[in-house]
């Protein structure tokens, strides 16, 4: 079997923050996620998790099927490691790989096991060459290239510190190596800790050939310390979320202002406008335009459909309608096909049926709405009381005029006609008219009259 083994213990001093690091998100999901969903795609049938500081809100973002082990103390990559020796078989493949690099790619793993394989050597270790290889463990190899150690920073002597080529922190165990070597790692070093790069060593000195993989590129192996490499993480991420779009026949206006969720859909032939961000699990239709500036979050869109300088948060849209602009839809708002929600239009807990409009300036909450019916200007849909809140329903083919009230609970029935300005507290029969405001009156020169009367005081 194939298994990963995430280090995920640390707390993460540098990013100031009350959860811990790898919880914090990069595209919506978060790091140590991203990681475990990379070797997932690369071949990993079983994840173990190291966890210590902050356990709880880590294994709050997990999924069910992801094994974990506390690390009380974190005294070292290799103790980390040897905690999850209960979990490993002589037989396994182990891949080792750190929750604060979010960045790194399946493909780059696929082939980093192919090199482990195809040598097969009793642990491989992932590099990079890079120009400031600062802070990172150096490989240091012999004449014939092949792998003898790797050295910590702290542990260097100044020709070591000059070699370029560093650990990713990522490597691939024969599962019986690694649980002969991890025994002998001592911690006799310039942090006094258990380093699990020691393994390489010690798997040599048992007659086990070891390998080193210069496969990756820096920007895919970088960690996330701080706030500052957060961000740049995310750049680069979103960036790759673009492309992938694009591969697939999204046209993206603007990549630098679209962000877009790791875990977000989107039909082809879908536009995508400057200033939007499509966040937490959202599907987009086939030919939709969506934006400029629009948020939509969990939220489903139907092919063919248009959102313009809007918002949409757990709502769902059918196919071939017109949001915005400004549009606001707020959760359980289930608008149809061939619909109509234009400006200044909010909706809540509401079934908009098919071919129905709300072209401007309406509040319609609590509501169910049938089939082509018609929302005039300025509409309130009156759901709340101060107390509670009420249910409209407003059935197929009814015309509500401009600016009327709807006082509910209250059913509108079929093709009934609603006279604008109206405040309807009552039911309306099918077909049927109802006025509910004052006559207007006329009274002939009353302005003049009333002038001549503040004229003599
Ligand atoms: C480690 C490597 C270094 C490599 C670098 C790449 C060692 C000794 N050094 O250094 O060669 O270049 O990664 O980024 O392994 N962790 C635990 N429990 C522990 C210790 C660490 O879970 O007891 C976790 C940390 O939370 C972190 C990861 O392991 O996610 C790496 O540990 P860290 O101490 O930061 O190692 P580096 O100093 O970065
Ligand atoms: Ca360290």
């Amino acid at each position: 079997m194939k298994k990963a083994i995430v280090l995920a213990a640390g707390k993460g001093t540098r990013m100031k923050s009350s959860s811990p690091k790898v919880v914090h998100k990069v595209c919506g999901k978060e790091m140590v996620n991203h990681v475990i969903d990379s070797s997932k795609k690369a071949g990993v049938d079983q994840i173990i998790a190291i966890l210590g500081h902050g356990i709880d809100q880590v294994k709050s973002v997990l999924g069910e099927d992801v094994k974990t082990v506390y690390q009380e103390e974190q005294l070292g990559t290799a103790h980390a490691v040897m905690m999850a020796d209960k979990y490993i078989n002589d037989e396994d493949t182990v891949v080792v790989l750190c929750g604060d690099t979010p960045l790194i790619m399946p493909e780059t793993m696929n082939k980093f096991f192919e090199y482990h394989d195809n040598g097969n050597y009793g642990v491989t270790v992932l590099t990079a060459r890079v120009e400031d290889p600062t802070g990172y463990g150096r490989i240091v190899r012999d004449e014939n290239g092949s792998l003898v150690k790797i050295v910590e920073q702290k542990d260097a002597d100044e020709n070591t510190l000059k070699i370029d080529e560093i650990n990713s922190g990522i490597y691939c165990f024969n599962g019986a190596y690694l649980k002969s070597s991890l025994q002998y790692v001592g911690n006799d070093n310039a942090q006094g800790e258990y380093y699990l790069p020691d393994t390489i060593e010690i798997i040599k000195s048992q007659g086990m050939d070891t390998g080193a993989f210069l496969g990756a590129t820096i920007d895919e192996l970088m960690g996330v310390n701080s706030r500052n490499q957060l961000s740049v993480a995310e750049k680069t991420m979103k960036l790759r979320i673009n492309e992938m779009h694009m591969t697939n026949g999204v046209t993206i206006i603007d990549t630098d202002s679209t962000y877009i969720d790791a875990d977000v859909e989107i039909g082809n032939d879908t536009i995508i406008l400057p200033g939007c961000m499509l966040t937490k699990g959202t599907k987009i239709g086939t030919n939709c335009k969506i934006g400029p500036y629009t948020c939509i979050e969990n939220s489903v869109v139907g092919d063919g459909t248009s959102v313009k300088k809007s918002e949409l948060i757990d709502a769902k849209v059918g196919m071939d309608t017109n949001v915005g602009p400004y549009a606001y839809l707020r959760p359980k708002s289930d608008i149809g096909d061939n619909c109509k929600i234009g400006d200044f239009v909010e909706v809540k807990n509401t079934q908009f049926g098919d071919g129905s409009k709300a072209s401007h300036l309406s509040y319609i909450g609590d509501a169910e709405v049938g089939k082509n019916v018609n929302i005039g200007c300025g509409v309130v849909f009156v759901n709340y009381d101060g107390k509670n809140k009420f249910k409209s329903i407003v059935k197929d083919n009814a015309f509500v005029g401009s600016n009327a009230n709807l006082v509910a609970p209250v059913t509108i029935e079929e093709d009934a006609f609603i006279a604008t300005g109206s405040t309807i507290t009552d039911d309306i029969p099918v077909g049927a008219l109802a006025v509910a405001r004052q006559r207007q009156v006329v009274k002939e020169g009353w302005v003049a009259k009333k002038r001549e009367k503040d004229n003599k005081k």
